[in-house]
């Protein structure tokens, strides 16, 4: 007999997407299913507008397919609210519907309203000088830290003490309007995009309780604009709208100060709003941005992300002054297609801590990224002033000079009574926060911490028997959620919190199975692709911005050389192997995990350029360019305090580029390009025979570094793989199981370990706690992933006074080895979004047991074995309508369908 279900229904992996900016928006549905059916036998679906017309029905359609179903219906209009109902049959004749919205955004009109900013520039100006012309490779550049650090210091000094401009430009603007309205609101949306980050109040409640609004991207490529159902905010009469926009990544510094992109501090903020009212009886007001809006300032009298925000609470707003409009290229204007920064959680302050040196600090327990709260009874004037810090050095005292430039001001100016506040402009990386200023004696209650992160869904967890690795796992989510901030950042800190596109690629498999990070890569992606250099450079960092200089230098070394032509590697943007390389691992890695073909498909032109140019310099007598590559960065086994490991530049380049040859032709054979798919895997045949010679033995294995050997491996460089992970065995038995691989070797040493016999050796590594290893830095104390293995050593000094972060997720990209081997739950590549996988956990006895679980899009995985009284026991969850192949660990081998099963065997160590 039919019964019906529910489903959960996604659009472009977002839950009722308003704004969406997507011509043939895909659909996908889970479907929770325990009637003891195991596939799908076909599935319908229904697209109404807000009229109740039907734009597409799909009829019943025979198939097992449920994720990333491609709207196919009548052209869909812009600013229209559309039902999704689908419907599915399963094998047993059940029907399970679900039901679901997605309202479109301008989709190919022009965003109605013009682009308003102050009666001044609110440009920043300040010339970098001789610094922003440098020509210096970027080793020798990290080698003269000492001396950067002294000209930041200066620098910073002259603006502090007014000696360097101080105008506006540090102040937020407000830009409002007021409007009479005397219909019954129906609905009623307002978009907003915005250079500089923007929140909008209406009768003073804010829209939407995200931050950094409309979030980072390549400005001039692409300005997202942010949708906000403001339905429930607006009233009879009189209604007021508030626009406050502030610098954040688009007006005042990013990145360190000697490398400065003119991009992202010389133009003006601005905002561009469209607010459209539908009232019951259908009739829509608009109300633009234009002319007649006035702005001006509120109580923030200093912002910037790296800045920190002053806040003074005497002042209020007073937004009195006309606008100027500007021109501004209105196609760049997207519809947001990923999710935005919340609060994620809130959390209290852990302990007050009063240092060897006097200062009262605030233990927040946990390194995270976010903004402290504040609640405080008070008088007008009285000021709060904090200054925040990751750890405490040796002698328990408060550090922040790993913050370099980033001063990260929290000032605040109490009016009287009771208030609360926390920044809205800027965010804070820390653990711990010194308190400079407060008025009276300071108290747990007088904070809060907001966690911010980008909000995505959560969908994998962790935990075993062994509770340093249950901590690296916390660790690892921490960061994660640190530098998910609407970019993947290096870190949340210092003066970077940049895309570095190498961090990113690492931890890409970790964090796709943590949270659902497809929407999340769609964006960042789409700027990859747009900010590629002109020949094919993948910058280094996405959104791009110039770290060390014209390259020059490359071409005089070509020169040198005598090669003719003297600009080959040389692009309009920084790029490196393994960081440009993102551009082909990132959308594979969507691919694989959320079954998405058509990043493949958007990102084939961005990964074929990137492949060409590399190709082009691999025929040339020289090579790859040698120079800004970044090869095994941070290698321990590299000369002492040196930033790159001790594996060959052009080694490292040219396995990447091998690797991005053969993802490239997987990519382009997967979305049915057959002819690029050819020809990247016979540029690939053409040169792993060139690439054998130049850097195997006699054996065909290469010697070098533990990392080279790991490229070899994982990247399919060489025939003899048995014999390869032999000597990466022997290599790490002779340095003594220390892990001294940087951010290459360290992304692949255990999977490459396990997956040729040497699980034994994968454990000893990852369960090592003496220096260097992952798990030196929990025995520390830990709460986030460190940037260095040996970010304090073993005498709690140190590694670097600088260059040190302690919430850095590269390093977490080991979480990728826990869960798929640990855990067990692991990809099939031929089968993406896990329609099949497999389930083979690694057992050990020292931990015991291990259990895991993964959402994903086709629904719950998971694992848990333990290992008991001489027995191995497994008990596993498999979705509907997917499969999986269940190897225990004596190799016996089953099929597993949708529902629970168990197994067990003597467990032989
Ligand atoms: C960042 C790294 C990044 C590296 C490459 C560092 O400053 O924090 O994570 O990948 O530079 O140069």
């Amino acid at each position: 007999m039919e019964r019906k279900y529910y489903m959960k229904i996604k659009v472009e992996g977002l839950v009722n997407p308003i704004g969406l900016d997507v011509k043939n928006p895909r659909f996908s549905f889970v479907a929770l299913v325990d009637n003891g059916a195991l596939f799908q036998k076909s599935y319908s679906f229904t697209v109404a507008d807000e009229e109740g017309n039907i734009v597409w029905d799909t009829g019943i359609v025979a198939s097992d397919s449920s994720v990333n179903i491609e709207y196919a219906g009548e052209e869909l209009l812009p600013y229209t609210h559309y039902i999704v109902k689908a419907e599915m049959t399963d094998d047993k004749g059940a029907v399970h519907c679900g039901e679901g919205f997605f309202e479109t955004g301008r989709l190919d009109t022009e965003f109605k309203g013009d682009f308003i900013t102050a009666d001044f520039h609110t440009a920043m100006d300040f010339s970098a000088g001789e610094i922003q012309n440098r020509e210096t490779p970027m080793l020798i550049v990290a080698d003269e830290m000492g001396d950067i650090h002294e000209k930041i210091k200066r620098e910073l000094e002259l603006i502090r003490s007014g000696k360097k401009e101080e105008t506006e430009f540090r102040r937020p603007l407000v830009f409002q309007q007021k409007f009479n309205y005397d219909g019954e609101v129906g609905s009623a949306r307002i978009y907003i995009s915005s250079m500089g980050i923007h929140y909008c109040w209406i009768n003073g409640e804010l829209a939407d309780r995200c931050f950094f609004a409309p979030g980072w991207t390549s400005h001039t490529h692409e300005l997202q604009y942010y949708s906000y159902d403001i339905t429930g905010l607006l009233q009879k009469g009189e209604n007021t709208v508030s626009i406050m926009v502030a610098n954040g990544w688009y007006n005042r510094r990013i990145y360190w100060l000697l490398a400065r992109d003119q991009k992202n501090f010389s133009n003006d903020i601005a905002t561009i709003a469209y607010l459209r009212i539908k009232s019951t009886d259908g009739k829509v007001t608009e109300i633009t941005t234009d002319k007649t809006w006035t702005y001006g300032f509120n109580g923030i009298t200093d912002s910037g992300i790296y800045q920190g925000e002053h806040f003074d609470a005497r002042i209020s707003a007073c937004c009195d002054k006309e606008v100027r409009l500007i021109e501004y290229p209105k196609d760049v204007l997207v519809g947001e297609c990923s999710q935005r920064v919340r609060a994620v959680e809130k959390l209290p302050i852990k302990d007050i801590i009063i240092t060897p040196e006097g200062d009262t600090v605030l233990d927040c327990g946990q390194n995270v990224a976010g903004v402290p709260m504040l609640k405080i009874e008070g008088k007008a004037g009285e000021v709060v002033e904090l200054e925040f810090g990751e750890v405490l050095d040796k002698y328990g005292n408060f550090f922040a000079n790993n913050y370099r430039s980033a001063t990260c001001d929290y000032v605040y100016t109490l009016r009287d009574g009771y208030q609360e506040y926390y920044p809205l402009t800027t965010y804070y990386g820390f653990r711990y926060i010194r308190i400079k200023s407060f008025p009276g004696t300071v108290k747990k209650e007088n904070f809060d911490i907001l966690v911010l992160s980008t909000d995505m869904e959560r969908t994998g967890f962790f935990s075993c028997g062994n509770a340093d690795l249950n901590q690296l796992n916390n660790n690892i989510l921490r960061s994660m959620k640190s530098n998910y901030i609407d970019i993947p950042s290096d870190c949340p800190q210092r003066d970077e919190r940049l895309g570095w596109t190498g961090d990113a690629q690492e931890f890409s498999t970790t964090a796709s199975f943590l949270y659902g990070v497809d929407p999340f890569f769609k964006k960042w992606l789409r700027d990859m692709a747009a900010d590629q250099g002109e020949k094919g450079g993948v910058p280094n960092i996405v959104p791009f911005i110039r770290v060390w200089g014209d390259d020059k230098w490359r071409v005089e070394e070509l020169t040198k050389l005598g090669y003719p032509d003297t600009k080959l590697g040389v692009d309009n943007v920084d790029w490196a192997n393994f960081w440009g390389d993102a551009a082909t691992i990132c959308p594979n890695v969507m691919y694989d995990y959320f079954a998405d073909t058509r990043i493949l498909t958007d990102m084939l032109p961005c990964m074929s350029k990137w492949c060409d140019f590399l190709y082009e310099q691999m025929i040339s007598p020289v090579g790859i360019s040698k120079h800004g590559q970044l090869a095994d960065w941070v290698g321990l086994d590299g000369e002492p305090g040196a930033y790159i490991g001790a594996t060959p530049i052009d080694y490292s380049a040219d396995a990447c580029t091998l690797y991005s040859f053969k993802l490239t032709s997987r990519a382009a054979k997967i979305v049915g390009d057959i002819e690029k798919a050819e020809k990247y895997q016979k540029m690939y045949d053409e040169q792993i025979g060139i690439f054998r010679e130049k850097y195997c033995n006699s054996k065909g294995v290469v010697e070098k570094t533990q990392a080279s050997k790991i490229m070899a491996v994982v990247f399919d460089l060489v025939e003899n793989k048995e014999l390869q992970v032999k000597l990466l065995a022997d290599q790490i038995k002779e340095d003594g199981y220390r892990l001294i691989v940087g951010f290459i070797g360290i992304r692949y040493i255990l999977q490459v370990l396990s997956d040729y016999g040497y699980t034994d050796i994968a454990y000893k590594l990852l369960l090592r706690t003496q220096f260097p290893s992952w798990l030196y830095q929990v025995k520390k104390g830990a709460t986030s992933v460190w940037e260095h293995l040996d970010g304090v050593t073993d005498d709690g000094s140190f590694w670097s006074m600088d260059m040190n972060s302690f919430n850095h997720y590269a390093y977490g990209s080991v979480g990728d080895w826990m869960y798929s081997r640990i855990g067990g739950i692991r990809l099939d590549r031929d089968h993406p979004g896990f329609k099949h996988f497999f389930i083979q956990p690694l057992p050990n006895t020292e931990i015991g047991h291990a259990e895991s679980s993964y959402s994903s899009i086709h629904g719950l995985i998971s694992t848990s074995w333990k290992i008991e009284d001489g027995k191995f026991s497994l008990d596993v969850e498999v979705p509907f309508n997917t499969s999986a192949t269940v190897t225990l660990p004596s190799g016996k081998t089953m099929e597993v369908y949708a529902g629970k099963s168990s197994f067990s065997e003597p467990w032989i160590p």
